[in-house]
């Protein structure tokens, strides 16, 4: 939770709006029975699953699974922070929030950054627009009009030129200067300007706003794009050209395709591929895997194949692994981007191409076992290393296949891989996936579930679970955290899981109590308080259970181990009777 906002605070700003007219904004709501009902704005659908509570100021959609109050919804939307929501709403409503003084002072002296480079970005445009050349120059790369206006190329003159057309602006040279776009020259006196005789790209960052432009030359000289450099307000390593443009696409179509250049985002935009964003060069940044898998569980890839780079490049994909995104390489013509392709090719050659497109997994294998016809034992082990890293970050579902098709690809046997894998993830987990146990497993879920769901209905219930101390016994972490925070919001009064959510802060969460406070099943039933009663005995002899297992496999080990000892004994024995034997 921030520091800077506290819980009165938020519960003031909670008080004053009401869920079901700020989300009817973003998308049309119809009532039903004592909620309202929606096509789910997160995710594509045909029937409603998306359900709003005036009364307890909650959203769930039981189709995705996410949910929570305001907050969450504004967090999930415009992909901005808890306090950034907060911020949000408290405007929306006229209430002021006290922000740290730095912050605020950052807050305003990047305004005037925005402005600068808003105002250089107009006259570059104005500048195209009246520029025959680079007009030819655009067209004959086949860029219309209209996305040359929404992209807000521009062109760069001369340095001299630039300068005088600025002042007749009126934009001043100490803003221009502290945005970098004038600079000195080592030695010589006066400015010139960053940007000369280049064709312009203003880069957005996910707000909208100017944050940086790039340059790039319109014939072969070198370097071909000059880019901002750093200041207060750019950063490329944390922006990802395009997002702006492609936020709403990639939250429809729930999936993103990474491309590396300027002109590949433009090209596939105009061809009506929205969800595109750049990375705007070969390496990935930490950052900007960060900011992808914010606002994508799904990555195709298109780079061009045979750049320099990518041995960097596919560390840098590497980064992008993680259990819930899933990455797939679009094999590109040799030396051919997306806009060259959708230029040459036409946009349904691009299309097929990501039809086809393999998973990380495949293409790491592909290129390991490339132009080798043989493999070394130690090669093999090398690879194996490789993808078990990325093995083990994929779900379980997806594993089986992954082992199956490494063994054959690399001619290992495919028992002694599960093994070599269940062992890299330690002892404990090789006993937790057996299926029995998943059973079981899945039943202690679903009744710590229910026991949650109960107790956000039922006062009583709480009491209850707080005088079992049952809280214990539950397997899940996030389950667990959510009961103990109920129970300490006991003394509180009326329970809100309004606020609990706003209390718990975190994401994963806010789904979890949105469900739980939204489904109906449990409230129907008549004897709620038995019905919990029945939970509580679950949990605790499930408990017993897992513990009996645990147990049981422990002796189990010792018994191994012991046996081995014992076969070892075993031997010597045989070896120093066979000794005893031939010196007598
Ligand atoms: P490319 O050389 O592939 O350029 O660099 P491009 O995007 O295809 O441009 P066109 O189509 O030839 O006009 C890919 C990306 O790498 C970054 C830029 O973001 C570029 O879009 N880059 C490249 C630089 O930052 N500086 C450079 O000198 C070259
Ligand atoms: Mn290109």
């Amino acid at each position: 939770m921030p520091s800077f906002i506290s819980q009165e605070l938020i519960e003031r700003v909670s008080n004053h709006f009401d869920i079901v007219e700020i989300i009817s904004q973003y998308t049309p709501l119809k009532k039903a029975g004592r909620n309202y009902k929606a096509l789910c704005p997160f995710h594509e659908e045909k029937t409603p699953s998306f359900v709003v509570s005036p009364e307890k100021q909650l959203f769930h959609c039981f189709g995705c699974g996410v949910g929570g109050n305001l907050f969450t919804f504004l967090m999930k939307w415009e992909k901005i922070t808890f306090p950034e929501a907060v911020k949000m709403v408290a405007e929306k409503v006229g209430i002021s929030i006290p922000i740290l003084d730095t912050e605020n002072k950052k807050g305003v002296r990047s305004q005037e950054f925005y402005h600068t480079n808003e105002l250089v970005a107009r006259l570059f445009q104005e500048i195209l627009e009246k520029d025959r050349a680079i007009q030819d120059y655009l067209r004959k790369r086949g860029f219309t009009q209209e996305v040359i206006r929404e992209f807000g190329l521009g062109y760069a003159p001369p340095s001299g030129d630039f300068l005088k057309l600025a002042h007749q602006k009126e934009i001043s040279l100490k803003n221009l200067k502290q945005s970098n776009l004038v600079v000195t020259s080592q030695g010589k006196e006066g400015w010139y300007a960053w940007f000369r005789s280049r064709l312009i790209f203003p880069i957005f960052n996910a707000e909208e706003r100017i944050c940086g432009f790039a340059g790039r030359v319109l014939d072969n000289s070198l370097p071909k794009y000059v880019n901002s450099s750093q200041s207060l307000i750019f950063d490329k390593g944390k922006i990802l050209y395009g997002l702006n443009f492609s936020k709403e696409a990639i939250r429809k179509k729930e999936e993103m395709i990474l491309v590396e250049g300027y002109t590949d985002v433009i090209a596939l935009h105009q061809a009506g591929i929205e969800n595109v964003v750049a990375s705007m060069g070969t390496s990935l940044t930490p950052s900007q895997a960060g900011l992808i898998k914010r606002y994508s569980d799904r990555v195709f890839i298109a780079y061009d194949q045979d750049k320099a780079g990518i041995a960097a490049t596919l560390r840098s994909f590497d980064l992008l692994m993680n259990a819930d995104l899933q990455m797939d390489i679009i094999n590109m013509p040799q030396g051919m981007d997306p806009e060259e392709l959708v230029r040459k090719e036409g946009i349904d050659s691009f299309l097929e191409r990501k039809k086809r497109a393999i998973s990380y997994f495949d293409y790491r294998l592909d290129m390991a076992i490339s132009d080798r016809s043989s493999l070394a034992r130690r090669e093999k082990g090398d690879i194996v290393a490789i993808l078990f890293s990325i093995l083990e970050k994929t779900k379980l579902e997806r594993r089986q296949e992954m082992i199956r098709k490494l063994s054959q690809r690399l001619d290992l046997d495919e028992e002694s891989l599960r093994a070599e894998l269940s062992k890299l993830r330690g002892k404990e987990r090789g006993f937790f996936s057996r299926r029995e146990f998943l059973e079981i497993e899945d039943k202690q879920m679903s009744t710590e579930k229910a026991l949650l769901q109960l107790m956000l209905n039922e006062k009583a219930i709480i009491k209850i679970v707080k005088e079992s101390e049952c809280i214990d016994n539950f397997i899940d972490s996030s389950h667990r955290k959510i009961a103990e925070e109920i129970i300490a919001s006991l003394e509180e009064g009326e329970i809100s899981s309004s606020r609990l959510i706003n209390r718990l802060g975190e994401e994963k969460f806010s789904s979890l109590i949105s469900s739980f406070s939204l489904s109906e099943e449990l409230s129907q039933k008549e004897d709620k308080e038995q019905v919990a009663i029945d939970f509580i005995n679950y949990l605790q002899k499930n408990k017993k259970r897992r513990r009996f297992s645990e147990v049981r496999k422990k002796i189990k080990e010792s018994e191994e181990e012991e046996g081995e000892k014992i076969d070892k004994w075993l031997y010597e024995t045989i070896e120093l009777n066979q000794f005893r034997k031939s010196k007598s």
